[in-house]
């Protein structure tokens, strides 16, 4: 298949075949890095895109931002996260509303128990840390449903610190630009490249430039992905747990207190599929049970 946008190895063998080898060992000289850098900024300069979370500094609406990124599409989120912010502009605000409205903003974008753990982090931030959210990774982790590469990005976003991550599209630009050979590769093999051809000057800048190349990379050839070790499809949504369990949380946003027979008249799953993912809600904090009327905890 031809490729309209060449990988960055292929382009340097074009001009020089030793140097290709020396990117294969990771061998990134100085003139290597500048270049890379020079093509993903051009990239950038030229298609990057405006994405509304881009243009604040403010810590609370950058948090929100990712979190609702890290499992939901661009397009999906840009619909989502200006109502959202707007709505609940501030750690205070969230903290302070119930968890059943909040789930009724976030609507639409799935996997809600990020909207469970974008409460807690919101109480957590007004309890312990006065309200301001804490400028460090590790920190940032001890807290619900922040992970390595949420708690690297914000920081890269917010403080401007040259935190190394990665996440999808950022693995994309690598594996296409530095390992089109190989398959199975590893985080770890990537993590040292990020690190090494990193733009300290304005990490905020760069990542956002490589999180747009390794989105344009996904619509122009085969996804580099697959050739990660960590690559998983994601499950057909249709007929799943997550579909029912987002179905139940509809219902009981809409009525405050339902019966199990009345969300199954409601959803047309089949009794044994709403009850163990009834049982799960339960378990996670989404959903409480009184007598057999079921609500949003
Ligand atoms: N811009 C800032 N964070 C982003 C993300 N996680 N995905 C895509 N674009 C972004």
């Amino acid at each position: 298949m031809k490729r309209r946008f060449a990988t960055y190895s292929q382009r340097q063998s074009n001009k020089n075949p030793r140097s290709e080898q020396a990117i294969l060992k990771r061998n990134l000289t100085p003139s290597v890095v500048r270049k890379f850098q020079k093509m993903i900024y051009r990239y950038y300069r030229e298609h990057g895109r405006n994405l509304p979370w881009r243009m604040t500094h403010d810590p609370y609406h950058i948090l929100v931002s990712e979190i609702m990124l890290q499992q939901t599409q661009v397009q999906r989120v840009m619909g989502k996260y200006e109502q959202f912010v707007k709505v609940f502009p501030d750690f205070s605000s969230l903290a302070q509303t119930p968890l059943r409205a909040i789930l009724k903003e976030w609507q639409g974008l799935g996997y809600n128990r990020r909207a469970i753990a974008l409460k807690q982090i919101a109480q957590k931030v007004m309890k312990k840390f006065h309200g301001r959210l804490p400028s460090s990774a590790e920190t940032l982790m001890t807290l619900p449903g922040i992970g390595r590469s949420t708690a690297s990005a914000v920081v890269a976003f917010v403080f401007q610190e040259p935190e190394v991550f990665i996440e999808t599209n950022i693995r994309r630009v690598f594996i296409h630009s530095f390992f089109h050979d190989k398959t199975d590769i590893r985080d770890t093999e990537i993590l040292p490249l990020i690190e090494k051809t990193l733009d300290t000057s304005n990490p905020r800048e760069w990542y956002y430039a490589l999180m747009d190349y390794g989105a344009m990379l996904k619509q122009e050839c085969e996804n580099p992905n697959r050739r990660s070790a960590h690559y998983q499809r994601q499950s057909p949504f249709q007929g799943s747990n997550r579909q029912v369990r987002g179905m139940i949380l509809k219902a009981l946003t809409q009525e405050s207190r339902v019966s199990e027979c009345e969300i199954a008249q409601k959803l047309q799953v089949s009794p044994e599929m709403l009850k163990k993912n009834l049982v799960q809600l339960q378990k996670e904090g989404f959903v409480k049970r009184r007598w057999n009327k079921f609500a949003i905890a």
